[in-house]
């Protein structure tokens, strides 16, 4: 049985949660809500314990090499199979890439943070979709949303055919009941649910507010550490995912999915989150992000922004994401002779962030927590004028950049607003404001004047 050591001291334990946890990333894990569930040296017996159904969920092709092949084995009271009719239903603003009903403007993007409704409202019916790239169908991008909740998920249970879904809260504790167990995520944590597994959420704190990263693509991985050696970044010891736990309950219920671009709902009659027993590693899992392990310069220079990446896609091109999961967490900073904050630059890259607590160095008027700007493929961005201003004149002693947890989801393909987006109050019209008051410095003359 993989190790269980919820005991690991918590570096915020107004964080920590009393659910009990396994630890790792990528490795096998194996747990049963009942002694003796859990087959042992095969995976599919004639008659499994306690009269469950044996059955595998795929998270990669069978024939995927051994060391990125996903699935799990689950022990459950039901096969999943045993559901009603698959009806179309409202998809409210969830969108799916390729957005179509929109242009790709050229221009930087942000917005302010968006309300959370005040009708009832749980966490499926409160996606928001501010842009996509890629095609679902494809198994290529990302499709980028808020979540806008007020309202539990009790009766209501859902799976995403279109995606690995990595869920960044901003406001309000999220429980997540999932076939593979509990889990639980604050502010300054993520959860990620494999594609295809049904969960359920609860909202602890009422109102929530938060985003998604809903992964078309090769599902989410660590990056490579490098030169960098064996340990750093996000260790793998960090990540946490639930141990079984089933619901044995029947009623009138709703399964609802996401399934090419759309959503569907059946009735069921009673709760898929049935698996008594499972073990693989296609699993959810929690990780906070104040354990990640900052390495940066301790001489000179800005390094570029993979330095915090926590989870990577990988596309089809070695070193070119699909995705990346970027974090830009308290730190220290010491360079020397520098200019500190990020420097003015254009990407090939597409980048979103958001803002879970705090400011962002580079732009801290403006963006809200909650907020989110969009600096799309080849348009520059960087410091506001101010920002920049006082960056040149700044004292370079060491100081601690506190109170401040932004976030990227960063892809090679340039990532398309949706309507709504575009067209929303909360989009800031004068955000390229920003960087009109830059001045010119420039002090030299040509050698010779022009003949
Ligand atoms: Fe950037």
């Amino acid at each position: 049985m993989a190790s269980i050591s919820p005991g690991i001291p918590h570096p915020r334990p107004e964080l920590a949660d009393e659910l009990e946890y396994q630890h790792g990333f990528g490795n096998e894990c194996e747990s049963e809500a009942l002694p003796g569930a859990l087959p042992v040296g095969l995976r599919s017996p004639q008659r499994p314990a306690y009269g469950l159904y044996a059955e595998q969920l795929s998270g990669t092709a069978f024939t995927a090499p051994r060391a990125s092949n996903r699935r799990n084995w689950l022990y459950r009271i039901r096969p999943s199979v045993k559901h009603g009719k698959f009806e179309t239903a409202p998809d409210g603003l969830l969108r799916t890439g390729p957005i179509r009903d929109a242009h790709t403007p050229a221009a930087q993007l942000r917005w302010n943070p968006f309300p959370i409704p005040a009708k009832p409202t749980d966490w499926v019916d409160g996606l928001v979709t501010l842009g996509a790239n890629g095609d679902a169908q494809m198994q290529l991008g990302v499709g980028i949303h808020l979540y806008l909740a007020n309202e539990s998920m009790t009766d209501r249970f859902f799976f995403n055919a279109d995606g690995e879904l990595l869920i960044v809260p901003q406001q309000g504790r999220l429980r997540l009941h999932t076939e593979c167990g509990v889990l639980q995520a604050a502010p300054g944590e993520i959860a990620v649910v494999p594609r295809g597994m049904v969960f359920r959420i609860v909202l602890l704190d009422g109102p929530s507010r938060g985003y998604v990263c809903e992964n078309y693509g090769q599902a989410f991985t660590l990056p490579e550490r490098g030169l960098v050696g064996s340990d750093g970044f996000a260790n793998e010891r960090d990540f946490m995912t639930p141990v079984a736990a089933f619901e044995d309950r029947e009623g009138d219920l709703e399964l609802m999915t996401k399934y090419c671009g759309r959503l569907f709902a059946c009735r069921i009659d009673h709760s898929p989150l049935d698996v008594v027993a499972w073990w693989g590693n296609n699993v959810p899992y929690k990780y906070d992000l104040a354990r990640f392990a900052v390495i940066n310069t301790v001489s000179v220079d800005h390094p570029d922004p993979s330095i915090f990446t926590v989870l990577s896609s990988c596309s089809h091109t070695p070193g070119v994401a699909n995705a990346d999961f970027v974090i830009f967490p308290p730190r220290w900073q010491v360079a020397t002779d520098t200019f500190r904050p990020p420097p003015y630059h254009r990407n090939i890259m597409s980048e979103f962030m958001g803002l879970i607590h705090g400011a962002y160095e580079s732009r801290p008027e403006g963006f809200l927590p909650g907020g989110a700007t969009l600096h799309n493929c080849m348009l520059p961005h960087g410091p506001a004028a101010e920002v920049h201003e006082k960056a040149s004149r700044a004292r370079l002693e060491p100081t601690y950049l506190d109170n401040t947890l932004a976030f990227m989801f960063e892809s090679r393909y340039v990532i398309q607003p949706t309507k709504h987006a575009l067209q929303a109050p909360e989009l800031q019209a004068d955000y390229a404001d920003c960087w009109a008051p830059l001045p010119k410095h420039f002090m030299g003359r040509p050698k010779r004047g022009p003949r």
